[in-house]
């Protein structure tokens, strides 16, 4: 009852049920087939048993070989072998019979959660190229997939009520099994890169909702420190009420159950939903819930999982039709800056896809079709920023220097990377000018297009003649839609897109604020 012990580098967390009755269970997300965390954290193993007994929990390797199929015609490369698996016996002694559970085919590994909405839950068979992926998923035995189901519940819950898909070995069939499902193609893809790279097992979470906002994935000490806690959230666009509408009933039920699980970080799809509702406290409500999330994963796990884990994040892409304006990109996910990680949002690390529009997706342009790009560049950010790698290059070019040259009506932006210059663009960069001296953040201004004139190999030119004061405004592909499928002007020579940048009241590149106008 209540037992605590360190086993074999496991934490074993022993409590009562809940439910009630004489059971002895591991909790609803421990199964065979799982990725445990592997070292240097403990991996926490939690279950429930009767009032009064002692549960031993003990780690083992199997004795049989493990079965090992011919590599198929389509297959490229045998999947690498990890050795024998481990697996997991918890033992009960009470006044009663002895009782033991055993987990099989366990592995030691790094553990990711992907959470947020309808771009996170897109599957496998909805991306493009899906038949190849999805015969690619036999290559991949050591990529563990495990998913949530859709619950909603106005307390917090202590374990799953539900789940989806039990921990699983990748099939076709898993990772494609219908439509806003399972598996994640993003939480896929990047696991599969991460394994690529790291070549040790790995573990993925999936819980995520379409159509739902922050809030709704949000405790309520975050929505305490961002304004109070809503009511109900009120969708404006009657295509996103498919989401649920409450406050914190997601993180009720689909992230608290998960709290004692140790992982190694959390990868994060959302934002849609709040270009529409709460947008301007974003730049709240996402740095709070990463650090309530870490507080609370970090305690849960009895100091396992890291107090600062790696999160990272997708900046949302915009759809056509959709277009609020100069609020248009103000869910913005990096509390302001334009860029991760940040003084706010230490440890993390964002994925650019502003140049990975879908304009004839089938699911709407909202739910781009290329996952690919979206995972491989989060997973170069987890590499840099999580897993430490140095010298990789993980974001794309940001801007250094402006510098006005109003005689002759020009504008020298000077980027901080040599600049891969895909076109020329007539309307990519807005500037917005003044002949008074200063102009506060709060003034409004008209913005006009900034034809890029010319390039080098680390600098644009922009004409704009109507400005000759040096308090000028700039902005770059601040807009819903700002071009084509990977046909943004400029990108690096790892193919990574220059990121959306709005600098106000003044241009003061590199250390500006990116802040939404007012
Ligand atoms: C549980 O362990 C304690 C300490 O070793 C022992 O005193 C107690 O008798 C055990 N209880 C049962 C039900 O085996
Ligand atoms: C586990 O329990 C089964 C019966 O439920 C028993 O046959 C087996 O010997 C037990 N194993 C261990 C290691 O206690
Ligand atoms: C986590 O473990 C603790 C015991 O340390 C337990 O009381 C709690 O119910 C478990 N679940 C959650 C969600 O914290
Ligand atoms: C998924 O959506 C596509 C496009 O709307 C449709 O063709 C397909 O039948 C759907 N698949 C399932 C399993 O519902
Ligand atoms: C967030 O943005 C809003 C609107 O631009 C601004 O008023 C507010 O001060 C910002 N909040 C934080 C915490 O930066
Ligand atoms: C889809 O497959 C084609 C042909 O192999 C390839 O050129 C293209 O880059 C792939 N698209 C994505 C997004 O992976
Ligand atoms: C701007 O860039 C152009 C072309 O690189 C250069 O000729 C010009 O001197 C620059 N102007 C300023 C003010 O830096």
């Amino acid at each position: 009852h209540g037992s605590k012990g360190v086993v074999l580098g496991c934490v074993a967390i022993w409590g009562l049920d809940p439910r009630g009755g004489v059971t002895f269970r591991f909790a609803s997300y421990y199964g065979d087939h799982m990725v445990l965390q592997k070292k240097p954290a403990g991996a926490v193993v939690w279950g429930y048993g009767e009032a009064g007994a002692n549960v031993t929990v003990s780690l083992s390797k199997d004795s049989k070989v493990i079965m090992k199929k011919m590599a198929q015609v389509e297959v490229v490369r045998a999947p690498a072998d990890h050795g024998v698996p481990y697996s997991v016996m918890a033992e009960q002694h009470s006044r009663e019979e002895p009782k033991n559970l055993t987990l099989r085919d366990i592995y030691f590994g790094d553990v990711w959660l992907c959470s947020g909405q309808s771009n996170m839950e897109m599957t496998v068979s909805q991306i493009i190229n899906a038949s190849k992926e999805l015969s690619e998923a036999p290559l991949y035995p050591y990529v563990r997939v495990f998913t949530a189901s859709l619950i909603q519940s106005e307390v917090e819950l202590q374990d799953l009520a539900k789940i989806d898909l039990e921990w699983s070995i990748p099939t076709a069939e898993n990772l494609g099994h219908g439509n806003f499902s399972y598996f994640s193609a993003v939480c896929w893809l990047f696991g599969r890169h991460l394994y690529e790279t790291l070549r040790y097992p790995i573990g993925l979470v999936e819980s995520s909702w379409g159509g739902s906002c922050i809030e709704s994935w949000s405790s309520g000490r975050v929505l305490q420190e961002c304004g109070g806690v809503p009511k109900r959230m009120e969708f404006l666009l009657p295509t996103l009420l498919s989401g649920p509408k409450m406050p914190s009933v997601l993180w009720n039920a689909m992230i608290h159950p998960l709290l004692n699980m140790s992982l190694t970080g959390v990868i994060w799809y959302q934002g849609e939903a709040n270009a529409l509702v709460n947008t301007d406290l974003y730049n709240c409500t996402f740095p709070a819930l990463i650090a309530d999330w870490r507080r609370t994963f970090h305690a849960g796990s009895e100091g396992q999982t890291q107090s600062l884990f790696p999160f990272g994040f997708v900046q949302v892409t915009g759809s056509q039709g959709t277009d609020h304006g100069d609020r248009n990109r103000c869910s913005e996910p990096t509390a302001d800056y334009g860029y991760a990680p940040n003084k706010r949002m230490p440890n993390t690390f964002m994925a650019v896809a502003v140049d990975l529009c879908d304009e004839h997706s089938p699911y709407g342009s909202i739910h781009p079709r290329d996952k690919q790009n979206v995972a491989y560049r989060l997973h170069l950010g987890a590499r840099a920023v999580a897993y430490g790698e140095k010298g990789l290059v993980f974001q794309g070019p940001y801007p250094t220097k402006v510098v006005v040259d109003g005689a002759r009506g020009l504008i020298n932006v000077t980027y901080g990377q040599e600049l891969l210059l895909l076109l020329m663009h007539d309307r990519i960069f807005e500037v917005c000018c003044s002949d008074r001296p200063q102009l506060s953040a709060q003034e409004p201004c008209q913005w006009v297009p900034a034809p890029m004139v010319s390039a080098s190999s680390h600098a644009v030119t922009l004409s704009s003649p109507g400005c000759r004061a040096a308090v000028t405004r700039l902005r770059y592909a601040w807009a819903e839609w700002p071009c084509e499928y990977r046909q943004c002007p400029l990108y690096n020579k790892h193919l990574l897109p220059a990121p959306p940048f709005a600098f106000l009241d003044q241009v003061r590149p590199g250390v500006s604020p990116a802040k939404c106008p007012v």
